[in-house]
């Protein structure tokens, strides 16, 4: 089975529906910022802060090779931008998880945790710059992917059940 690549913007729902996946499937899955967490042993604020956005990418560009040749029948949420990789499409049966920025946004505030989800995603800092971001994203996302699931006004089972149906 290929693998199925979930992109969408910070904040759309793509960890909470990959492990919605896992549940009701018997994949296993890889998260693309928990990788370059790891392989650099620090937090993503962290490198954003210390080595700045490039860099970041570069190492998302690296994650995504690597993705492609070595990982086979796996479930891969992503960061927000990490849809630009140039192999994207090689990876994997890209699914973006499209939301309005207004849904993503109350998503964001009405978690119990809502401030330390915000502090942790350096692009989610200043909301005006986030917008934008969101305008300049989405026709892009949908462009790349191949499947896109509507998530607004959904809950996460029948989201995940959706996403297993049309991956078949
Ligand atoms: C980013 C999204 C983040 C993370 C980094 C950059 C982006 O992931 O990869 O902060 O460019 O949209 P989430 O989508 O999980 O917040």
């Amino acid at each position: 089975m290929k693998n199925i690549v979930l992109i969408g913007f910070m904040g759309v729902g793509k960890g909470s529906v990959a492990r919605e996946i896992v549940k009701q499937s018997n994949l296993i899955a890889l998260d693309t910022d928990d990788i370059i967490e790891s392989m650099e042993n620090r937090r993503i604020k962290k490198i954003f802060a210390e080595e700045g956005e490039e860099y970041f990418r570069t190492l998302e560009r690296k994650v995504a090779q690597w993705l492609q040749k070595e990982v086979k029948g796996t479930l891969i949420s992503t960061g927000g931008g990490f849809f630009k990789v140039p192999n994207l499409k090689k990876i994997g049966t890209v699914v973006y998880l499209s939301a309005p920025f207004e849904t993503i946004h109350n998503r964001i505030l009405e978690h119990p945790d809502a401030q330390k989800k915000l502090r942790k995603r350096p692009l989610f800092q200043d909301i005006d710059k986030a917008v934008k971001l969101y305008d300049e994203r989405s026709a892009l996302y949908k462009k790349v992917a191949d499947i896109v699931i509507d998530v607004s006004n959904k809950d996460i089972p029948d989201i995940a059940k959706e996403i297993l149906k049309k991956v078949k």
